[in-house]
């Protein structure tokens, strides 16, 4: 099937993915420390959790945002070691944010640094349209307060764990995804992962490195309905 086109409601679409994407200068965010308590049980969280397609208009806080990508793949402990388990701790995954609506972060796409619980802007703009087109039109995607692109790359967990190394990096997306999930339940946040998109266009638009993959889109922002 021949790649489809989809065209960025601000930025122009890149002649082809840049693979040297640079953070801007002063365009890194410092994030709030996380919490490690929180009011709600695990269990609450399990049975609260459902996947939210509607969302309202209002910001997420720095620290919500700052909170969720913890869950997802932040530092819990020595040498590193993160909230999400990973095969041989090699940690294949890679996490990029579209932040749309966040108190204290213009609109743009962040590479989440874990280490220092920072997100550095790669560029500023607004692509929520193209990337809900990537999504085969699923409205939420421009609804999100965040858009998290979970990526992988493949070079180093591959050399270490050949072919395998794709299919434990795949499971790890799981673990990731379910930690954002619960986090925003925590929160009282809604949230949805959505695998239903393209992952060539969605790389194209966001001009990801050529040597990650888009796994995940992970949504996250106020529910409509409170
Ligand atoms: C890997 C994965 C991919 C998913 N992709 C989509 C998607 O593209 N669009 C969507 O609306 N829901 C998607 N979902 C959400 C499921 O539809 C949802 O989890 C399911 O309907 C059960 O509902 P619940 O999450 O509220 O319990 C996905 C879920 C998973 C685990």
């Amino acid at each position: 099937m021949p790649a489809k086109r989809v065209t960025p409601n601000s930025d122009p679409l890149p002649a082809q993915r840049r693979p040297k994407l640079r953070p801007i200068e002063g365009g890194r965010v410092a994030l709030p420390p996380h919490e490690t308590r929180g009011a709600m049980p695990l269990e609450s969280c399990l049975h609260l959790r459902r996947s939210v397609r509607e969302y309202s208009g209002a910001p997420l806080r720095l620290a919500q945002l700052g909170q969720l990508l913890w869950a997802l793949q932040g530092v819990s402990g020595l040498g590193g070691l993160r909230t999400c388990p990973s095969a041989g701790a090699i940690y294949p995954l890679r996490t990029y944010v579209h932040v749309c609506r966040v108190e204290g972060a213009k609109p743009g796409l962040y590479r989440y640094d874990a280490d220092m619980n920072a997100i550095e802007a790669l560029w500023h703009g607004d692509r929520r349209k193209s990337l809900a087109a990537a999504a085969l039109g699923q409205e939420c995607v421009e609804q999100a307060a965040a858009i998290v692109i979970l990526t992988s790359d493949y070079r180093r967990i591959t050399r270490e764990l050949g072919e395998r190394g794709r299919y434990v990096t795949h499971v790890e997306a799981g673990h990731a995804g379910q930690n954002f999930l619960l986090q925003a339940a925590a929160l009282g946040l809604g949230a949805i992962g959505l695998g239903r998109f393209d992952p060539d266009i969605a790389a194209s638009l966001l001009e990801l490195p050529e040597d990650e993959e888009p796994l995940y889109l992970l949504l996250a922002g106020h529910p409509a309905s409170t």
